[in-house]
Parts: structure tokens; C-alpha cells; sequence
């Protein structure tokens, strides 16, 4: 056989993975092969495979019986919108894809390659977990991974995709990276699976309520972004690229979006109703000022009460923070702080400005909440926003009362410009509540309580609750119409395109875990 034979029989013999019949077996379950999976992520015909002619060491269990081409994952590199990225691809038709020592092994090495050229990272994860015939080796194997992983947190990008299953320790490695893709209904993250927990602590449950993209992707908070198909998986993972630099020491790619920097939408300034206890919906806010109204949200079902997710403002990546008084009044509780906290993290590690609409009463009150550790909770947001050092712009639309204040951005904590609708409330608290502190004594005295405390509200509304006391000072650099909010944020966005700000040197902080 000619030695150009032999290399094309490898090939395909690499190509076919665990053969017809377990690709078949595949598509029957609803699932894509890692190989098709990668065409749909990556431009066409752009991906260049490495290391296709891997096979395992091992020689128990018969395993040295089964050799496949290439093992049970598929790694190289290609482009998606022509910018280079990194990818391993787990092949669900070899050994189930399970991870042994050179399954690890060629991910290592394209991790490495992708941290030393600075480029991301995108994880497509398939697999039984570690393979059980070579033992300790694959929890060598993951360790590897996990160790590669913690490495390049904050160098770049690193995005995993869960499309089938992701159980026992191998949840830690997508764990460790930026953002979690799930796809509903054929994939699952657990640490143990249904028959472990029903032995310890007899709950029945099954894959989907366990560990499932809803569950994940609403409760635990594991899940960034959840999509119904693997198309829209890949799809969702190629655009969000689009707002993030290739590492840390780049800034994040400016897009020519063709929406003009002045247009000024005067709905924005009827958006906020004038009753300060009703409600609105801040996305709409959102998708009025920022280019063409397109929003990329993460974390969509999860801590609803905070919004966070990626837009362009004059062509500018931006990551939005903004709480969201259509959901608990927009108040500040655990989950919707840590939500907020890794968000606000992610942007500053990867130069990615920082744009915050605040609409808040403050923190959650309760003993579920004080219990389950909001002082920590808050504490990590409030971490987060003072240790970054990116562009940070803030508007408040409405209320902006107690510590929530000095959270969200403030001036105090390094916010760049600071801007406010003429209708903010900048205070300890909201008027009731200022109210029924302060003058107790006296309302309990009055002949008319209701009315003597409707005009102390009233008086205290005039003296406090607007942004005028917070604007004399300085705190506030503008009080603006809101219709002025895209062109003012634009302005200031490229204002402080050249910011340098730094923190102290030191190892690393020891932020609030
Ligand atoms: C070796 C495995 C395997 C594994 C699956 N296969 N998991 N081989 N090691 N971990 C093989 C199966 O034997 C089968 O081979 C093929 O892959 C497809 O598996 P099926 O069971 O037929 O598929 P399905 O019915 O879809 O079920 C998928 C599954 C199930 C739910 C993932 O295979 C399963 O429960 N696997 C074991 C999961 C597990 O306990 N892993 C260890 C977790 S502990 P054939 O030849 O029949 O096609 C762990 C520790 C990591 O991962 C620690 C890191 C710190």
C-alpha cells in the first residue's frame, strides 16, 4: 500500500469515529457528531485538525481491542467571523466520550495553544465522564484540564457548550470557564445522577429535572444560556464572541453598526411611570438605547430581578448591568447579586465596558436572605464593581436608595460619569420608610396621623428623593433628559476610550467568596 493510501485510510478512519452505526445511534437520540457540531460553530471550511491519529495506551479491560483513530474527541483550531479560536469537540460515538489520559491529553495541548496565542477557547462537551476502564489516569487527566482551565481565567475567553451529557467531576472544568451554552432536552450537568441521589438521600428525579438546561438555567444559575437546538447553541456561541477580545490584552472588536450615535427615542421619556411603586421593564429601556435594540442577554431566567447581558453603543462592546423593577421591585438579593458580580468580573477581565441602569430600593430583605448569606452576596457585587477598572458609566431612571446606592456603580467606587434622570430618587431609603423612622414619635402624637404623614412624605420627597442633592455635590455629573441617555452614554464611552486605571499590586484580592 502507498504510503499516501495508508494516510488517507487513517484519516478517514479517524473521521469516522465510533463507526456508521454509533453515528447513527447519535442522530437517533436528536444529537449532532462533534464533528458536525464544529462545522456549524466554525466558519466554512475553516477548521484545521490536530493530533486525528491519537490512540489510548491502555491494556485492561479489552480496551486494548478497541482502538479508535483519534479517541473519543476531536481538537484544532479554525475562525468564526475570521477571527481565530481554539476548539475540542467530545465525540459521543467513541467510548461513549468518555475522557481518558489521551483524550485529556489533546485537550491540554490545544488549551495551552490557545493560551499562548491568545486566542478563545470553546469547549463542546459530550461525555460519559471519566472512562472508567483506565481508572486513576482520567482523574489525572481531568485534573490536567481543571488546572488548564483555572490558568487561562482572565487570559481568554473560554465558552462551553453542554450538549449531551456532563456528570460527576467533569462539571468542574465548563464550572471554571466564562460562560455555560446547555441545549434543552439533550443535555445535564450533575455532580452525582439520579441513582446516587436516590441511594443517599431518596429523592427520585430524573436526568432532565436534575441537572437539565431549565433547571440550570432558572434555579441554579449553572447555566448562562440555554437554547432549544444545538444549531442555536453554536449559533448563540458565535455571536457572542462578537463582543468579547480574543485575550486580556486586547480590547474588544468595534463594530460599524450603522445606528446613529445622537438618534434621541422620546419614549424613553415616559418610560418610567410616574407612580415610583409601579412597575416597568428595563430592557425596554435597554433595547431603546443601544444600537438597533439588539441585546444579548445572559443569565435570562436566573435572578431576574438584576438584567445583565451585551449590546453595542456607537459600535462600542458594552456589558449592561441593570436592575429590573418589573421583577421584586428590582431589589437586590442573592442570586441577582452574584449574577451581577461574576457579570461585572467577566467585563473588566476582558476590557469590556462597564454601563449600569439603576432602579433600586435596596437589598432584599428577610430571613431567608440574611441567613442564606446576603451580606457576602452584596459584598462580592459591591467587590466587583470597585475592583474594576474599565469604562464605567452609570445611569439611574429611578430609585437609587441606602448601600444599593453606593453598589451600583457609584461615583464613590470609581464610576467614570454618572448620570441621572431628572426623576431619580438618591437616598437612604424611600420616603415611607424615612417617614415612619424618623417622625414615629410625632405620628403616634398626631391628631391625624394619615395626613401629617402624607406631607411629611411629601416634604421629605421635595428635600430627598430627587438627583439634585446627590448633583450639587458632585456625586452626580448630570442630571439629563432621558431621551439624551444613547448620545450622552456614546460621548462618554469614547471620552474614556484611553482610561488607565490600575489597583494596587498585589497577588490577588480575597474577594467575598
Ligand atoms: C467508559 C463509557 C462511559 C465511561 C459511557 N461509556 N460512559 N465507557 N467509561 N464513563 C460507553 C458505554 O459503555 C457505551 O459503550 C457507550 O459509551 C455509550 O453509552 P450508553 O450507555 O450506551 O449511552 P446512553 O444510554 O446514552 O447513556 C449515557 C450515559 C451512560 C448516561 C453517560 O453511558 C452512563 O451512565 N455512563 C457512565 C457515567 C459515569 O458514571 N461516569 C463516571 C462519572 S465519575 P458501547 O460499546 O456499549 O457503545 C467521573 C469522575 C470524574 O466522571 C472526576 C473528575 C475529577
Amino acid at each position: 500500500m502507498s504510503q499516501t493510501k495508508s494516510l488517507h485510510e487513517r484519516r478517514a478512519k479517524s473521521r469516522l469515529g465510533g463507526g456508521a452505526e454509533r453515528i447513527e445511534a447519535q442522530h437517533a437520540r436528536g444529537k449532532l457528531t462533534a464533528r458536525e457540531r464544529i462545522d456549524l460553530l466554525l466558519d466554512k471550511g475553516s477548521f484545521r485538525e490536530i493530533d486525528p491519529f491519537v490512540v489510548h495506551r491502555t491494556h485492561d479491560f479489552g480496551l486494548e481491542k478497541q482502538k479508535y483513530t483519534g479517541d473519543s474527541v476531536v481538537t484544532g483550531w479554525g475562525t468564526i467571523d475570521g477571527r481565530l479560536v481554539y476548539v475540542y469537540s467530545q465525540d459521543f460515538t467513541v467510548f461513549g466520550g468518555s475522557l481518558g489520559e489521551v483524550h485529556a491529553e489533546k485537550i491540554v495541548k490545544i488549551m495551552k495553544m490557545a493560551m499562548k496565542n491568545g486566542a478563545p477557547m470553546i469547549g463542546l462537551n459530550d461525555s460519559g465522564g471519566a472512562r472508567i476502564q483506565e481508572g486513576v489516569v482520567s482523574l489525572a487527566g481531568y485534573s490536567d484540564i481543571f488546572l488548564q482551565n483555572t490558568l487561562a481565567s482572565g487570559v481568554i475567553p473560554q465558552i462551553s457548550a453542554i450538549m449531551g451529557p456532563c456528570a460527576g467531576g467533569a462539571v468542574y472544568s465548563p464550572a471554571l470557564t466564562d460562560l455555560i451554552f446547555m441545549t434543552r432536552g439533550s443535555s445535564y450537568m450533575f455532580v452525582t445522577g439520579p441513582e446516587v441521589v436516590k441511594t443517599v438521600t431518596h429523592e427520585e428525579v430524573s436526568f432532565e429535572d436534575l441537572g437539565g438546561a431549565s433547571v440550570h438555567s432558572e434555579k441554579s444559575g449553572v447555566c448562562h444560556v440555554a437554547a432549544d437546538s444545538e444549531a442555536d447553541t453554536l449559533y448563540l456561541i458565535r455571536k457572542v464572541l462578537g463582543y468579547l477580545p480574543q485575550n486580556n490584552m486586547e480590547d474588544p472588536p468595534y463594530v460599524n453598526t450603522g445606528d446613529d450615535p445622537l438618534r434621541a427615542d422620546a419614549a424613553l421619556d415616559s418610560i418610567v411611570p410616574a407612580d415610583a411603586g409601579k412597575p416597568y421593564d428595563i430592557k425596554d429601556v435597554i433595547r431603546l438605547v443601544m444600537d438597533n435594540g439588539e441585546f444579548f442577554e445572559i443569565h435570562e431566567n436566573y435572578g431576574m430581578n438584576v438584567v445583565v447581558g451585551f449590546a453595542r453603543l456607537g459600535g462600542h462592546s458594552a456589558g449592561i448591568v441593570a436592575n429590573q423593577p418589573a421583577v421584586l421591585a428590582g431589589v437586590l438579593d442573592i442570586d441577582a447579586s452574584e449574577k451581577a458580580a461574576r457579570f461585572i468580573r467577566f467585563c473588566d477581565s476582558f476590557n469590556v465596558p462597564i454601563i449600569t441602569f439603576e432602579d433600586v430600593p435596596g437589598f432584599m430583605p428577610g430571613v431567608t436572605q440574611e441567613h442564606g448569606g446576603i451580606i457576602r452576596s452584596g459584598a462580592k457585587l459591591l467587590y466587583a464593581y470597585c475592583e474594576a477598572t474599565v469604562p464605567k458609566l452609570t445611569v439611574i431612571t429611578r430609585k437609587a436608595y441606602g448601600g444599593a446606592y453606593c453598589v451600583m456603580s457609584s461615583k464613590h467606587i470609581r464610576g467614570d460619569v454618572n448620570l441621572a434622570w431628572p426623576n431619580a430618587e438618591i437616598a437612604v431609603m424611600g420616603p415611607e420608610g424615612a417617614v415612619n423612622i424618623v417622625f414615629r414619635k410625632e405620628l403616634e402624637k398626631a391628631e391625624d396621623p394619615a395626613a401629617r404623614k402624607a406631607e411629611l412624605v411629601q416634604e421629605y420627597r421635595e428635600k430627598f428623593a430627587n438627583p439634585f442633592v446627590a448633583a450639587e455635590r458632585g456625586y452626580i455629573d448630570d442630571v439629563i433628559e432621558p431621551r439624551e441617555t444613547r448620545a450622552r452614554l456614546i460621548n462618554a464611552l469614547e471620552m474614556l476610550q484611553n482610561k488607565r486605571d490600575a489597583n494596587p499590586a498585589k497577588k490577588h484580592g480575597n474577594i467575598p467568596l
